[in-house]
């Protein structure tokens, strides 16, 4: 007996109502790219390891999809985008093109995530990545995108948890904790895991103050953005090269709480990502029901450097596109135009002819048309478009073809007209379908 395949753990086919979802959410986020004049752009599926694998975080790199191709070159799936377009950035762009560049992308990422509900092993990322300016303007223009891409898909509930990576980093390195250190309390901070992060804090003899500081930082979150700045600045009055980044991340609260965003932000200090590359702003969405974030990203001003470019400062986000599905499918937020379905039946195979022209004439007035290849006659092609949907069935028989006529049945009301073919725009309206 031959086997049967299945699709590979994690991963989904896109049947037609899946696939016309994904297209719906990536309409909208064309929308935005164009807006905000964002440039569309693609990289390939495969990076070299070394790429993706630099600033991924411990995490994600061991759920990479990682081999070795003929030629011996190590290769891993994308786990994430952002690793791709700063190499592209840096080949492509970075010499030649004025700054600020602004660029989009969508398409799918690989990690060996434990398969379920909003997690899978292939899923897919529309982003959003400004290079070249660290004026805190661009990280609101990335936070004001992602409220607006959330406001255009229907979402009226949701929470932009923001917090500083820059804070955290530059505190970490007053009192003495290496840079890969600092990656490993992140990325358990970002999981969360307390315990470890407080036996790695004893393991390195950092002095029981400073630990007991970082944990009052990190207790710093809610609405109230200026008491959390005014906390930040006495806990840390000590340690003026924190400071600074206190100030940085002051200023863009403050830009944004002079905007329309300003109402679904609120400030967590404990804010971590599992990537590493983040050096100053970042957050993350939330979507109430689901407790995992729907996008996340914020500003990275040392990878472009990091992959052999010159210094920019570039700041970004990416929405997890099959998390805001789930999510907008339980709000009922997928609006599909009512759809008309045509069903064009020769009678005998000598309409064939005269039944494609006539489609072609009814697809160009915007219908979703077919002319039956199953040779079907008018009983079974009837009851086959009532049951499947059809909204109009149009018959040519051997009189009808003679005249020039088709014989038009709509299915709604019963109704039906012979008619010339060049009538046909009288009686179906033009429609405009988008998906
Ligand atoms: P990330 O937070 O790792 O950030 O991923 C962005 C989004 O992708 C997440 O918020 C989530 O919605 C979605 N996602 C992640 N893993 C999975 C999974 N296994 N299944 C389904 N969805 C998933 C990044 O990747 C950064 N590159 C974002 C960024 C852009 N930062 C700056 N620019």
């Amino acid at each position: 007996m031959s086997k049967m395949f299945r699709t590979v753990r994690g991963m989904r086919d896109y049947l037609k109502e899946d696939r016309w979802r994904l297209n719906y959410v990536n309409s909208i986020v064309r929308e935005l790219y164009y807006k905000y004049n964002y440039d569309e752009v693609s990289t390939p599926i495969v990076e070299f390891f070394d790429l993706v694998a630099a600033k991924a975080g411990a995490e994600i790199r061991e759920k990479m999809f990682v081999f070795e191709d003929k030629g011996g070159r190590l290769l891993a799936l994308r786990p994430e985008m952002t690793a791709p377009i700063a190499r592209l950035y840096i080949e492509n762009l970075m010499r030649s093109a004025p700054k600020p560049v602004r660029l989009g992308y969508i398409g799918t990422c690989y990690r060996y995530d434990n398969p379920q509900r909003g997690r899978y092993r292939e899923f897919w990322q529309a982003g959003f990545e400004l290079f070249g300016s660290d004026y805190p303007e661009s990280d609101i223009e990335i936070l004001n995108i992602a409220y607006d891409l959330m406001g255009k898909l229907g979402f009226t509930e949701f929470k932009i948890k923001i917090g500083h990576i820059g804070v955290l980093r530059s505190f970490f390195s007053v009192i003495k904790i290496p840079d890969e250190l600092q990656d490993t309390i992140l990325g358990l901070l970002d999981k969360r895991e307390m315990g470890k992060i407080e036996e790695i804090m004893k393991e390195n003899n950092i002095p029981e103050n400073a630990v007991k500081l970082f944990y009052n930082i990190l207790n710093l979150k809610g609405k109230e953005y200026t008491t959390i700045i005014n906390q930040l600045n006495n806990l840390l009055s000590e340690y003026p090269e924190v400071l600074g980044e206190v100030e940085k991340f002051t200023i863009i609260l403050q830009l944004l709480s002079k905007l329309d965003i300003f109402k679904k932000i609120e400030v967590d200090m404990s804010l971590a990502r599992g990537l590493e590359y983040y050096t100053g702003l970042i957050f993350e969405i939330f979507v109430e029901g689901l407790d995992i974030a729907v996008g996340g990203g914020g500003r990275y001003d040392k990878l472009v450097e990091l992959f052999g470019g010159e210094h920019t400062p570039a700041v970004g986000f990416a929405a997890g596109i099959d998390r805001l599905i789930i999510a907008m499918d339980e709000r009922n937020l997928f609006r599909k135009p009512l759809e008309k379905k045509i069903l064009i039946t020769p009678l005998t195979p000598r309409q064939i002819p005269a039944c494609f022209i006539t489609a072609s004439k009814i697809r160009e007035l915007g219908y979703k048309t077919e002319v039956d290849v199953l040779r079907r006659n008018i009983k079974r092609a009837l009851s086959y478009a009532v049951s499947n949907n059809y909204s109009i069935i149009i018959f040519i028989g051997e009189k009808e073809e003679k005249e020039n006529k088709v014989t038009v049945k709509k299915l709604d009301s019963g109704e039906q007209h012979t008619i010339n073919v060049e009538e046909i725009s009288s009686i179906l309206t033009p429609v405009v379908n988008r998906y």
